[in-house]
């Protein structure tokens, strides 16, 4: 039985009572519009040893620039419960409009270093959106396994540094990219793309292959391997933010030879759809097939 609560003191309630009875609790949080990528988590926390899984669905408008798309950024609640009814999430919290956000709320949680680069400079104020929700989140539900996608590379090695930095009783997972069959990265910004810049969307997984094949044959000149990566970005896209390549814990810059892992990531736009896809040269399997 999944339970939808509302009131973000229900979530905390309902993860105390699953622990006092002796679950591991485990904490998903989302904007919502869930498709494949985001149920993966849940199956990850699972793996992880969570047996009280919360799932949290709300649209933070912290996170969003003006000129973002906070407005239509696609809300379908019915058809998200149906599918955590349907994969056994125990509790969902999707918060009223206010209710994180009370009047006079005038805290927010900041995290240096790892936040600066990349996103942190196409995306200012971004991060502490983002980090400031999940402090909330987290204080909500208490000692658990918090899980984070990878595709949001960046995002996740963030809320790792917060959890270490603020000693939050919470055990930060990484989960894989889930991708379509043909590469393209799932995310909830695939559905404002045209089809013809869908097609044009697999730019980005192009690219992190030409970088992965020459990694694997033992390219180890970073400015190679990005002119690689770039190329099809390039040719595809309208406009690219960046194509870089990071140390894949902390994000940052890579020296004049690259060692044996380290993040590319990139961010591109296709008409006003922004999409982000990465890569761990080293590490993860040649994304898409
Ligand atoms: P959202 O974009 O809804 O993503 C929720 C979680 O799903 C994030 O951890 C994200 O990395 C993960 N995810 C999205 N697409 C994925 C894919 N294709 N494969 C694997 N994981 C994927 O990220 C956010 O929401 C927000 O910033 C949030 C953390 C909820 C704070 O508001």
């Amino acid at each position: 039985m999944t339970r939808l609560v509302r009131e973000p003191g229900a979530l905390r309630e309902a993860c105390d009572e699953a622990r006092a009875r002796g679950h591991r609790v485990g904490l998903v949080p989302t904007m919502g519009a869930l498709h494949a990528g985001h149920l993966s988590l849940i199956e990850t926390a699972r793996a992880r040893g969570a047996t009280h899984v919360a799932l949290t669905i709300f649209v933070n408008p912290l996170q969003f620039a003006p000129t973002d798309d906070l407005d239509r950024y696609p809300r379908t609640l019915e058809a998200d419960l149906a599918r955590c009814r349907e994969l056994g999430v125990d509790v969902v919290l999707a918060p009223a409009d206010g209710a994180m956000y009370p009047p006079g709320f005038s805290s927010a949680v900041e995290v240096g270093g790892v936040t600066a680069p990349l996103e942190g400079v196409h995306r200012p104020g971004h991060f502490r959106g983002v980090t400031t929700i999940v402090a909330k989140l987290l204080n909500l539900a208490g000692p658990c396994v918090a899980v984070f996608g990878r595709k949001d590379y960046q995002q996740w090695r963030t809320l790792a540094r917060m959890v270490r930095d603020l000693d939050m009783p919470v055990e930060v997972v990484g989960a894989p990219i889930v991708r379509e069959p043909d590469g393209l990265a799932l995310s909830s910004r695939n559905v404002y793309l045209a089809a013809a810049e869908r097609a044009r969307a697999l730019g980005l997984v192009t690219g992190l292959r030409a970088a992965w094949d020459a990694f694997a044959a033992g390219e180890r000149d970073p400015e190679r391997v990005l002119a690689l990566a770039r190329g099809p970005v390039e040719a595809s896209f309208d406009r690219v933010d960046y194509v870089a390549l990071a140390d894949a814990d902390d994000l940052a810059p890579v020296g004049a030879e690259l060692g044996a892992r380290a993040v590319l990531a990139m961010a591109a736009h296709l008409g006003t759809t922004r999409l982000i896809d990465n890569v761990v040269l080293g590490e993860d399997p040649r994304p898409g097939f």
